[in-house]
This record gives structure tokens, C-alpha cells and sequence, in this order.
């Protein structure tokens, strides 16, 4: 079994912080940019140990996330990010937004069909959570399938390694999990036998990685982080905004989001105060210091990356003090570190930011005049994950 799965990991109690939060944005970049002190080897830790019966449940379906990329503090990461960096290069995330505007446009015509016909829309489900995922498997040169489970998988891998489900529901989790992972093996391998993937001459993702030298076992550990990153993250990124946007609490209305520049700035607002991934964790490697302050070895810290939602701790005293300088935390956080920043900054950040804008705009064009017809939705409300499940409109 992975590190990543290990139950050793010291269980939060109620009202006990079990990290030291850094909530400074110049602390939180300047963490960021000492590799050798902090490392990413956390990152993708289960925040609720998973109990003897989950690991088994998982252990069956071979499941492992050994460290490759997000959580890879050795030297091979920079060789193996070169790989996926050349999925999205700006030329080719470029390129894409054609396609991007075709599935948006589509999506977003969908969803006016059913207001018209049904009284209300929910915008996640009918024009945030398809096109992200689209877009990123035909950039990956993979397969466009299987896009409903690969969503419910999405949202309950990011329950299961960073909520607090219960015991009974952690179960649960990991089945959908296990499930997720045979799918991706599967993929893999039949990924890494065929490497054309017909309309592209680049070899698709898992095929490079395997001619890059990873074996079976890294390249799902991969592809497990990037299948759900690769667009679940967007899918909140959009949902969020649509939800501001029909809340009209941003200062731009419905109708100014038909302006590609206000669509851009109201996505680049909620990036700034409440993105679909607020915090990210690090551990320290070695005694060392911050900010005048002496951190432990193994210590592990929670970065605040840009407002959020709060999170089980947030408000104790642990968590207050352990950032020296929250009280003098300038207003929002810049938006600069919403997609992290130096050796691990997401890969994609151009193409999240241009397909939150895209949708938005097609939506707000398609959609005309729409109000909230439930303000206060359920939202996901995780460690390092928000967003609204549902932003359900009506007619304005
Ligand atoms: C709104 C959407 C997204 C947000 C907010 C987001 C945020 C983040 C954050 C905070 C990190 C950690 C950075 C660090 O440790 O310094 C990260 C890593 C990463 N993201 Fe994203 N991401 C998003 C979308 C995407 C998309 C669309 C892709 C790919 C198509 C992607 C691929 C990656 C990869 C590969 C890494 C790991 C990079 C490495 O460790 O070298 N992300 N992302």
C-alpha cells in the first residue's frame, strides 16, 4: 500500500488544527518556493485516516498512489511535469477554443431549451460539469467516455481523501474509488498498447509516460490526480461563478457577462475570493524556519491559497496562531496564488481560466436575464475543494 494511503496519519480531532495554517500570502509563496524545506508529499494524503476496511476495499482493486507528480519531492518530477506540460502548452490550450466555444455553445443552448420548458435549470449539471472533461481527455489524446461515472468518481475521490466522511460513508467512498481505479487501469493499459489515438499524432498521455519509463502503477497514480484535477476543479471553478453571477453579488450583472472581458474578470474575482481549490497542503522535510518561527520536521502545513469557506478548524485558536501575521492578512488573496506557484504550479491554469470564461460568457449569451431560484444550495465544503452542487435559475 502507498504513503498516500496510510492510516498512520495523526486523526483530527473536533477543534484541534492538525496544521499549521499559513495564511500570509508572502509566507504562503515563499513556502512554496523552498522545495528542499516543504515538500509536496501530503498533498494527496486521505485527511480522515482510511479505516483497516476501506484500505481493503482498495487494496483489492490494486489501488496505489505512489508519488509521480502533485506529490513527488524527488528529481524525477521535473522530467515527468515536462511530459504533461506538453499536453497544454499556450499554443495548444490555444487552439482549443474553437472547441471550447463549441461545447459551451451547445451545453449553454441545452440549458436555455429546458428553462424554457421546464421553469428552471440547474447550470452544474447542464453547462459546468461536461466540457471541462471533454476538453481534457481530447487533449490527453484519450477517449471521450464514460463521462457521467467519471463525475460521480470525481466528487467522491475528493470526499474520500480530503472530507470527513463518517465510517459508513467512507466505505461507500472507497467502493466508488475502487471502481474508478479498475476503470482507470483499464484505460491505461489499453491506453499504453495503442498509442495512436487516430486524430492526433502525438501519442496519447499514458503511452508517453510509458515510453518516459513509468510503470503501470505510477502512470494510474497519475492519471488518478489528473482525470479529476483536469476538470472537476474547473467544473466548481464555473459553478461558483454562474452562482455569484445569478446571485448579482459581484458587481457585474447577468448582462455585463456577455462582454468576454467581464466574463474573464468575474471568473479572475472568484479565483481571487473563493476558488475551487483554497488551500493545498506541504509538510515540513527538516527543522528549518518561517518567518522567524521554528517549524518540525514532518510538521504539516495548510496553505491558504485564496478565500474560502472556512474548514473544521479554521476558527479555533490552534488555527489563529499558527500563522504569525494572519491579523495584518491583506484583503483578498491575490489571485496569482490560486493555482499554486513555482515547481508544482498547475499545468492548468490557461486552460481553466479560459474555459471558466468561455462557459460563463456563452451561458450568460444563451441564458437571458436569469434569477436564482434556490440562493442557498448545498455546497462542497472540503479541505482543499468549494463549490455550489447545484445553481438551479429562473426566468428573471
Ligand atoms: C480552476 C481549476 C484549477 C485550479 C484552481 C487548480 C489548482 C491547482 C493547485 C492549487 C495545484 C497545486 C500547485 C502547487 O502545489 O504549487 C495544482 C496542481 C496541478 N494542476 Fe491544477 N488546478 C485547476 C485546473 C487544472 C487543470 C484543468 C489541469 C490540467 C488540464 C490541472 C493540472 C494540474 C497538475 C498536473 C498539477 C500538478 C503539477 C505539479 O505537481 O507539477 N489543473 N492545480
Amino acid at each position: 500500500m502507498s504513503a498516500a494511503m496510510s492510516a498512520d496519519l495523526e486523526l483530527p480531532t473536533a477543534g484541534r488544527c492538525p496544521y499549521r495554517v499559513v495564511r500570509n500570502p508572502h509566507t504562503v509563496r515563499e513556502v512554496l518556493h523552498r522545495p528542499q524545506d516543504f515538500s509536496p508529499a501530503n498533498a494527496l494524503l486521505a485527511v480522515t485516516p482510511l479505516s483497516g476496511q476501506a484500505l481493503r476495499i482498495l487494496q483489492k482493486a490494486r489501488f496505489a498512489l505512489p508519488p509521480v507528480l502533485a506529490s513527488n519531492d524527488t528529481g524525477t518530477h521535473a522530467g515527468i511535469r515536462k511530459v504533461v506540460a506538453g499536453f497544454f502548452t499556450p499554443a495548444k490550450v490555444a487552439a482549443m477554443e474553437p472547441r471550447i466555444r463549441g461545447l459551451a455553445r451547445e451545453s449553454a443552448a441545452r440549458a436555455a431549451q429546458r428553462l424554457a420548458s421546464e421553469g428552471s435549470v440547474d447550470l452544474v449539471n447542464t453547462v459546468a460539469a461536461h466540457p471541462p472533461a471533454v476538453i481534457m481527455l481530447e487533449m490527453l489524446g484519450l477517449p471521450v467516455r464514460d463521462l457521467p461515472a467519471l463525475k460521480a468518481w470525481s466528487l467522491d475521490s475528493l470526499e474520500l481523501f480530503w472530507g470527513w466522511p463518517d465510517a459508513d460513508r467512507q466505505l461507500e467512498l472507497a467502493h466508488s474509488a475502487a471502481d474508478f481505479y479498475r476503470w482507470l487501469r483499464e484505460l491505461v493499459l489499453e491506453s499504453v498498447a495503442s498509442p495512436d489515438s487516430g486524430a492526433s499524432p502525438q501519442p496519447n498521455l499514458f503511452n508517453a509516460l510509458a515510453l518516459h519509463g513509468l510503470s503501470t502503477p505510477e502512470i494510474c497514480s497519475l492519471g488518478y490526480f489528473l482525470l479529476i484535477a483536469g476538470q472537476e476543479t474547473t467544473t466548481q471553478l464555473i459553478s461558483t461563478t454562474l452562482f455569484r453571477l445569478a446571485e448579482g453579488s459581484r458587481g457585474i450583472s447577468w448582462g455585463e457577462a456577455t462582454t468576454a472581458l467581464k466574463a474573464r474578470d468575474l471568473v479572475r474575482h472568484v479565483l481571487a475570493t473563493e476558488s475551487s481549490v483554497p488551500t493545498w497542503r506541504r509538510m515540513a522535510n527538516q527543522d528549518t524556519f518561517l518567518d522567524g518561527r521554528a517549524v518540525a520536521a514532518g510538521e504539516e502545513i495548510l496553505l491558504e491559497l485564496t478565500g474560502n469557506h472556512g474548514f473544521p478548524w479554521a476558527e479555533s485558536a490552534e488555527a489563529q496562531s499558527a500563522d504569525s501575521e494572519a491579523s495584518d492578512r491583506p484583503g483578498p488573496t491575490p489571485y496569482g496564488l490560486a493555482f499554486g506557484s513555482g515547481i508544482h504550479r498547475c499545468l492548468g491554469a490557461k486552460l481553466a481560466e479560459l474555459e471558466a470564461t468561455v462557459v460563463v460568457y456563452e451561458t450568460a449569451a444563451a441564458l437571458k436575464g436569469v434569477r436564482l431560484q434556490d440562493s442557498n444550495p448545498d455546497w462542497i465544503r472540503l479541505l482543499s475543494f468549494q463549490a455550489p452542487r447545484t445553481v438551479v435559475v429562473e426566468p428573471g
